[in-house]
């Protein structure tokens, strides 16, 4: 029998995957989105890929307590929340702070207030490998001492000690999910990642060249401490991680409150920037050109995760490859060359 769920920023990247692999699960879904960052036109698509029509959509800001108040009585009591909602472009919470705190905090805290308010207290949060900062030791296992560089990752690790006084204060389950890289799509090519403009990430900024958007890629800085000198990152597909999702809620509702779980969501495999355009290349039989130029400001040489932890707790590993997460990026690439929104 599927559970009630509200995800908020459901429609985007990662949001969408996950809304997908619940409603494969028999969930039914509220999703809260302002589409600042993602397309309505994505939720249409989840619910033609999932052939049932069990998901609500409810446009709106996390930091709206009206709003929200809207969400938890549209379809009935909430069983549980994932919380995707919230700004991710490290770059960009260096140079506007005071944006991150407010969406990426104050709306965590508005959110669990609304929860307290309408008696659900089960979330999945979606937190950041980056609350590391620049480690040394590797792989990264969750006792590891924080140490955020940026604003980005301070938020995302305050919302995380938030939570636990949460736990500590009520009946609270919670589960705290540290990602690391999120690349790929559903093999369908119907869904997947959609940045506007031009994206900060690596992987879709290499399949919008492979695609003939961008004319070249810029490898930023080959003199990192790597085995061919460019930045290390665990890139997991982003079915993975949805599906890590599920299993960690389906967990969080079965458990005795208060619950806190903090689980790093990577593969364990650190593979380099030259690495996966290698891997994209021999998967799609596409030729990337590449620039190889100076290091990006706030880039750190490598994150790599240690995920034994969800695999003790939860039973739950990575199984796609290198090779799938290509395969599937370039599908969804190659189909929607300008994303979802519809060609000019
Ligand atoms: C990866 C590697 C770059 C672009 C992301 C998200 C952040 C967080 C962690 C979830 C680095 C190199 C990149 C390019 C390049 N996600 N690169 N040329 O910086 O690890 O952060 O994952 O919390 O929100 O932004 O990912 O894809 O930007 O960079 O050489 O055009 O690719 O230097 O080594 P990053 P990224």
């Amino acid at each position: 029998m599927g559970s009630r769920i509200l995800i908020t920023g459901g429609a985007g990247f990662i949001g969408s995957h996950t809304c997908l692999v619940l409603l494969d699960a028999g969930h039914e879904l509220v999703v809260l989105d302002n589409f600042d960052n993602s397309n309505p036109e994505a939720l249409k698509r989840v619910e033609e890929l999932a052939g049932r029509g069990a998901l609500s959509v409810v446009e709106g800001d996390v930091r709206q307590s009206d709003v929200l108040d809207q969400a938890f009585r549209c379809k009935g009591p909430i069983d549980g929340v994932i919380h995707f909602a919230g700004l991710k472009a490290v770059g960009e919470s260096v140079a506007d702070p005071l944006r991150y705190w407010d969406v990426n905090l104050n709306g965590s805290r508005v959110l669990a207030a609304a929860m307290e308010q309408h008696g659900c207290r089960t979330l999945v949060f979606s937190s950041t490998s980056t609350v590391y900062g620049e480690p040394d030791q590797f792989p990264l296992t969750e006792e590891l001492t924080t140490a955020p560089v940026h604003p980005y990752a301070q938020t995302k690790l305050a919302v995380e000690q938030m939570l636990q006084a949460l736990c500590r204060s009520g009946a609270w389950r919670v589960a705290c999910l540290r990602y690391f890289n999120p690349v790929g799509a559903h093999p369908s090519g119907r869904i997947g990642e959609d940045p506007l403009g031009i994206p900060n990430n690596l992987f879709p900024f290499m399949t919008q060249v492979a695609a003939g958007r961008r004319e070249r890629l810029q490898i930023f800085g080959n003199d990192y401490p790597t085995h061919d000198g460019t930045g290390i990152r665990d890139y997991i597909h982003v079915m993975d991680l949805a599906e890590a999702h599920t299993v960690t809620l389906d967990h969080l509702l079965k458990q005795p409150a208060p619950s806190i779980l903090t689980l790093n969501i990577g593969t364990g495999t650190g593979l380099s920037v030259l690495d996966v355009v290698n891997g994209f290349e021999a998967a799609t039989g596409l030729t990337i050109p590449y620039d190889l130029v100076e290091r990006r400001p706030g880039d750190v040489p490598r994150l790599q995760a240690c995920p034994e932890r969800a695999k003790t707790v939860l039973g739950w590993t990575a199984r796609r490859s290198l090779e799938e997460m290509c395969r599937d990026g370039w599908a969804w690439q190659q189909a929607n060359p300008m994303g979802y929104r519809k060609p000019a």
